[in-house]
C-alpha cells in the first residue's frame, strides 16, 4: 500500500472524517489476524476495494466508507467474554454494523456491504456488487495477512536461514 500514491489519497479523503473517531482509533489496540490490528486490516481492505471500485467504475465512497468499519466490533475475538453469545465469526458482523452506526450514518448499500461480509460463513447473500467485493478482498487479507506472519517467523530461525542459503547452492552444483 503506498501512501503517498494519488489513489490513496483520493481514498483516505473519503474516510479522514471517521479515521478522527476514537472508535475508529481503538481498532489498533485489537488484533485481526496473527499480528496485524483490526485497524490496518480495516484499512487495507478499505483501500484495495476502492481500488477494485474505482476500476470497475462502482461505488468508491459507500464501498471505502463501509469496509473501513467492517470490523468496528472492539473486542479480543480471541478470549470468551461475558454477555457475548455466539461464536465471532457469526455475530462480528451484526456488533460491527451496530457500534459503527450508533456513531456515523451508513446508507442501505453501506449497511449490507458491512453486515453481510462474512458471507458465505453467514447464509444470507449480499445484494449489491461492492458488499461481494468486501466479501472476497476480506477473504485474500486474511490469508495474506497470516501467509506474511507465518513466513516472517519461518525466515527469523536459524535453521531455516541457512537452509534457504545453502539449499540453492546444493541444487546448482548438482548434475
Ligand atoms: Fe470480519
Ligand atoms: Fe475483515
Amino acid at each position: 500500500m503506498n501512501y503517498n500514491s494519488k489513489n490513496f489519497k483520493e481514498f483516505y479523503s473519503i474516510i479522514s472524517d471517521m479515521d478522527k473517531h476514537p472508535a475508529v482509533q481503538e481498532m489498533k489496540k485489537y488484533r485481526q489476524h496473527c499480528d496485524t490490528s483490526c485497524y490496518d486490516h480495516c484499512l487495507s481492505v478499505a483501500y484495495y476495494c476502492y481500488c477494485i471500485c474505482k476500476k470497475l467504475h462502482l461505488d468508491t465512497k459507500s464501498m471505502a466508507r463501509a469496509a473501513f468499519v467492517h470490523d468496528l466490533f472492539l473486542y479480543n475475538w480471541r478470549v470468551r467474554q461475558p454477555g457475548r453469545e455466539g461464536l465471532h465469526a457469526f455475530t462480528h458482523a451484526r456488533t460491527s454494523y451496530e457500534k459503527a452506526s450508533n456513531i456515523f450514518n451508513f446508507n442501505k448499500k453501506e449497511k449490507d456491504i458491512i453486515l453481510k461480509h462474512m458471507w458465505p460463513v453467514t447464509p444470507i447473500p449480499p445484494k449489491y456488487i461492492e458488499s461481494y467485493i468486501l466479501t472476497l478482498v476480506d477473504k485474500y487479507s486474511a490469508l495474506e495477512e497470516t501467509y506474511t506472519y507465518y513466513s516472517k517467523k519461518f525466515c527469523t530461525k536459524k535453521i531455516y536461514k541457512f537452509a534457504s542459503f545453502i539449499l540453492p547452492i546444493l541444487f546448482i552444483h548438482i548434475p
